[in-house]
């Protein structure tokens, strides 16, 4: 191929290109390329072509801009399907199941929202974190504060990501300060949909917290309002304790399942996430296939709050669109590599193994595939929007010693997301700029 001069300079990437064209549950290795020493090439923010660097770069015009990865890895920038942005400044508290933890921290912590400088501090603080840590698109709950969902839209815009996120709708079981009403919030929703819904790569998100925090009148006007735009997203939480359940059942009592009340109210779909997804039937499932809906797998935040094992293979065996989520401040981790660990553990639990190339699938495409944006980004196909990672399989000494004993792409992928973390982003992209660099003096102290 001769790459034509005619329109912005070109960037060329040099290292390691790992990326997915299917999904290797159902296609095995094929699904994965590998270019031991690839070249990635970027025109105006958009994948141009990725291949063996001897083929291309003999084709590479003079004033290319290249940049030298040699020795890191370049993959799809990774795809969070489930976060809470004014949850960070309280992942890691001690001690608590889901609904006293909700009560202890999460809503303490969301109220400080309401005031839109804090939100946006907080806001641009989340961003942040995802980028250092390399994920490129989120899908993400604010708080009942519209101030909230304008700050974290406003913080990635200007980083220029990815972004789907929604309004917390709660008008009942909840602290006053949190509490919104079925007219306010329909009202706010709208107009943060007018605003922002796609403009430029950001989209809404339909947010009813969970059945037990919304009265009827707001969850059928949250299925009417889901149904109403194209392209707008619902997110909320399913089936996460047993507990929970029940409390959602009881305050329910028509319904089939847990599932069924959202079905009831026009809030199940194609481009509807539920997080966690654990106490569910095989019934549930194939109502979530038949729909197009997706699950949110979130290991560290299932883990840390005890509320149980996901079923990975019983999703696959229904088709289900399936992500993976930090779900931060219950989930202990920004990091997919750390999310990738802990899956992997989760699944060992219920006897299932989780591959590498399915893992990192599930980081990438898969979460581009769960979220309707696989035409967007998830992999290197030529069009696709340039945002990706750059990883360090040496960034630490046990890193390094472990990589020096791995000999095929299986097991240096494994010992990344066993061993990784934030410390082995070297860089992230977004639309083929750099949006986080690790500063060299920082990786040393790490080391
Ligand atoms: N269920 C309802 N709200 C939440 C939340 O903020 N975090 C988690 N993990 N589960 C929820
Ligand atoms: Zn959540």
């Amino acid at each position: 191929m001769r790459i034509s001069t005619d329109s912005s300079p070109l960037l060329a990437v040099r290292g390691e290109i790992v990326h997915f064209t299917d999904d290797p549950f159902a296609h095995g290795a094929d699904a994965c390329v590998h270019f031991p020493d690839g070249l990635l090439l970027v025109r105006d923010g958009h994948v141009l072509d990725c291949g063996p660097a001897l083929a291309l770069e003999s084709s590479l015009p003079t004033d290319a801009r290249r940049v030298d990865c040699s020795g890191k890895l370049i993959l799809p920038g990774f795809i969070d399907t489930h976060t809470h942005s004014a949850q960070t400044e309280i992942i890691a508290s001690h001690g608590e199941q889901l609904t006293t933890w909700l009560e202890t921290y999460a809503w303490p912590a969301e109220a400080r929202h309401a005031d839109p400088a804090y939100a946006a501090a907080g806001a641009g603080f989340f961003c942040d974190q995802l980028l250092r840590h390399g994920t490129t698109t989120a899908m993400v709950f604010t708080t009942v504060h519209p101030a909230s969902t304008e700050a974290l839209f406003e913080a990635a815009r200007a980083r220029r990501m990815r972004m789907i996120a929604g309004k917390v709708l709660m008008d009942r079981n909840c602290p006053e300060s949190l509490r919104d009403t079925s007219s306010e919030g329909d009202a706010q929703s709208r107009a943060l949909i007018e605003k922002w819904h796609g403009r430029e790569r950001l989209a809404y998100a339909v947010t009813p917290r969970f059945a037990p925090t919304s009265t009827e009148e707001q969850m059928r006007q949250a299925g009417r309002l889901f149904g109403e735009a194209p392209g707008l997203y619902l997110q909320t939480h399913l089936a996460e304790q047993r507990a929970e359940v029940a409390w959602a059942m009881w305050l329910h009592p028509g319904a089939r399942s847990y599932l069924d009340i959202y079905e009831r109210f026009g809030q199940l779909g194609a481009r509807s996430v539920f997080a966690h997804c654990i106490w569910l039937d095989d019934e549930d499932r194939l109502h979530m296939a038949a729909h197009g809906a997706t699950m949110s797998f979130c290991p560290t935040s299932n883990l840390f709050l005890g509320s149980g094992l996901f079923d990975l293979g019983r999703a696959r065996d229904f088709g289900l669109r399936v992500g993976l989520g930090s779900d931060i401040g219950a989930g202990t981790s920004f990091s997919m590599l750390q999310i990738l660990n802990e899956a992997y553990k989760a699944l060992q639990l219920v006897g299932q193994t989780l591959t590498p190339e399915a893992g990192f699938y599930l980081a990438t495409l898969g979460g581009a595939r769960a979220l309707y944006l696989d035409s967007y980004v998830g992999n290197f196909l030529p069009g696709r929007e340039a945002d990706f990672v750059v990883l360090d399989p040496h960034a630490t000494t046990l890193l390094g010693a472990r990589m020096s004993h791995a000999s095929t792409l299986a097991e240096r992928l494994f010992a990344l997301m066993m061993l990784g973390d934030d410390r082995c982003v070297a860089a992230t992209y977004i639309l083929g700029e750099p949006a986080f660099q690790r500063d060299v003096s920082v990786r040393s102290q790490n080391l």
